[in-house]
C-alpha cells in the first residue's frame, strides 16, 4: 500500500517510518525538511511546501498522513499568522487535493491541546474543545476542516495526541519529559513550573501503533480519537522523571518547584481509541526516561539547535525576512 506523510521528515515520521517500510508499506514523504532528513533511504522523498503539491502529485497514494505545521505553543506564538496557515490552512488542503485524488483514508496529526484549561474531569472527544491560544485554536481548526470531508469512500481520522516524548531519530528537546530529561542529566536539577497541572503524555513507540493501528482500521472507520498512553500531573511527571534518572545514570537530581499558572490543563480518555482503533499504550514515565537514557550518547550535544523548534523557525523566519 502505498502512503504519502507530509511533515513526514519530524520528530513522529521518523519513527513511524522505519516501522511502516518494515510492514511493507511503500512511503513516500513531501517535508520542508527544517530539522534535516534522518529517514531511511528506502523512503521516497519529496522536498516541497504541502502548498505546492498537485492533485498529481497524491494520486495512487491510497493513505495521506499530515504530520506538518508548527508544532509547538512557541512557534505558534512568535508567527501567529504562519501558525494558521500551516496547521489550519495546510491541512484542509491536503485533505481536499487527496480527496480528489482518490486516496480512501486521510490521518491528521491532531492535539489534545485543542482542550484548553478545563475543571478536574476526563474529556473524551464528545468534551468540549475550548482553547485561546493560537496553536489550540489552529489544531482544532485543521481537524474541523478534514473531519467534515470523511465520507463513505473517503476515511478521515484524527488523532488528539498528548504531549509526545521518547527519543526519535529527529530529536526535540523541547517536550515535557524530553526537557525534564535534558535538566535531569545536564543540570541536575528538574524545574517543574506548576506540579497541579495535567498533561496526557504520549510515548512516541505509542504515537507510532496509533497511526500504524488508523492505517489499517476498517476502511468504514472516520473520526476523531483521543490517544495518550497516560495522564498525570507535571509533579508526578517530575518526580518520576526524577527517579528513573537517578536510577539508570546514577546522577543526584533535585526538584525546583514553582507556581506559574498555566492555560493549558486537561486529562483524557483513551476508551474510544481502545474500542475502535484497538490502540493499547503500552509505555509509561519510566519506559520513556529508558528509551532516553539508552539513546543518550545519539543528542548529548544539547545545546544543538535542531533539537529546539522555536530555535530554527526563528532562524527560518530571519532569512526570510532578510530575503523580502
Ligand atoms: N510532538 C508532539 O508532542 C505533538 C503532540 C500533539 C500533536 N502533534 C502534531 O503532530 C505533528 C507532527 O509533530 P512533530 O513533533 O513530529 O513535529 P516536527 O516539528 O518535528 O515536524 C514537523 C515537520 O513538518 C515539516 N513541515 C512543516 N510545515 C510544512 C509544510 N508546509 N510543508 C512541508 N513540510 C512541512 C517540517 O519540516 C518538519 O519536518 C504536528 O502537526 C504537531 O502539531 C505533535
Amino acid at each position: 500500500m502505498k502512503v504519502l506523510l507530509a511533515g513526514g521528515a519530524g520528530y513522529i515520521g521518523s519513527i513511524l517510518i522505519p516501522k511502516l517500510l518494515e510492514r511493507g508499506y511503500d512511503v513516500s514523504v513531501i517535508d520542508l525538511f527544517w530539522f534535516g532528513n534522518h529517514l531511511p533511504k528506502e523512503a521516497t522523498i519529496i522536498e516541497k511546501d504541502i502548498f505546492d503539491l498537485h492533485e498529481s502529485d497524491i494520486r495512487g497514494f491510497e493513505t495521506v498522513i499530515f504530520l506538518g505545521g508548527l508544532s509547538n505553543d512557541p512557534m505558534a506564538e512568535f508567527s501567529p499568522a504562519k501558525n494558521f496557515i500551516y496547521n489550519a490552512s495546510a491541512p484542509a488542503f491536503l485533505g481536499y487535493i487527496a480527496k480528489r485524488a482518490g486516496a480512501k483514508r486521510f490521518i491528521y496529526a491532531g492535539s489534545c491541546s485543542v482542550y484548553g484549561y478545563t475543571v478536574n474531569e476526563l474529556y473524551d472527544e464528545t468534551s468540549p474543545a475550548v482553547s485561546n491560544y493560537p496553536y489550540g485554536i489552529s489544531k482544532l481548526q485543521g481537524e474541523q476542516a478534514v473531519i467534515q470531508m470523511a465520507d463513505s469512500s473517503f476515511s478521515v481520522i484524527a488523532l488528539r495526541q498528548g504531549t509526545v516524548s521518547g527519543y526519535s531519530p529527529r530529536m526535540r528537546l523541547d517536550l515535557v519529559i524530553n526537557t525534564m530529561f535534558r535538566a535531569a542529566v545536564a543540570d541536575g536539577s528538574i524545574t517543574i513550573n506548576n506540579p497541579a497541572i495535567w498533561r496526557p503524555i504520549l510515548a512516541i513507540q505509542d504515537a507510532a501503533s496509533a497511526y500504524i493501528r488508523a492505517i489499517e482500521a476498517n476502511e468504514e472507520i472516520s473520526g476523531i480519537f483521543n490517544v495518550a498512553s497516560g495522564n498525570y500531573t507535571v509533579g508526578e511527571i517530575g518526580d518520576r522523571v526524577k527517579s528513573s534518572v537517578q536510577n539508570l545514570l546514577n546522577r543526584d537530581v533535585r526538584l525546583n518547584i514553582k507556581h506559574i499558572q498555566d492555560y493549558r490543563n486537561y486529562k483524557v480518555s483513551v476508551e474510544k481509541a481502545r474500542k475502535v482503533l484497538s490502540f493499547h499504550p503500552q509505555q509509561d514515565i519510566e519506559t520513556i526516561v529508558a528509551d532516553l537514557a539508552e539513546h543518550l550518547d545519539l543528542f548529548r550535544d544539547f545545546e544543538n539547535p535542531l533539537y529546539y523548534n522555536i530555535k530554527v523557525f526563528q532562524e527560518i523566519e530571519k532569512k526570510e525576512r532578510r530575503e523580502v
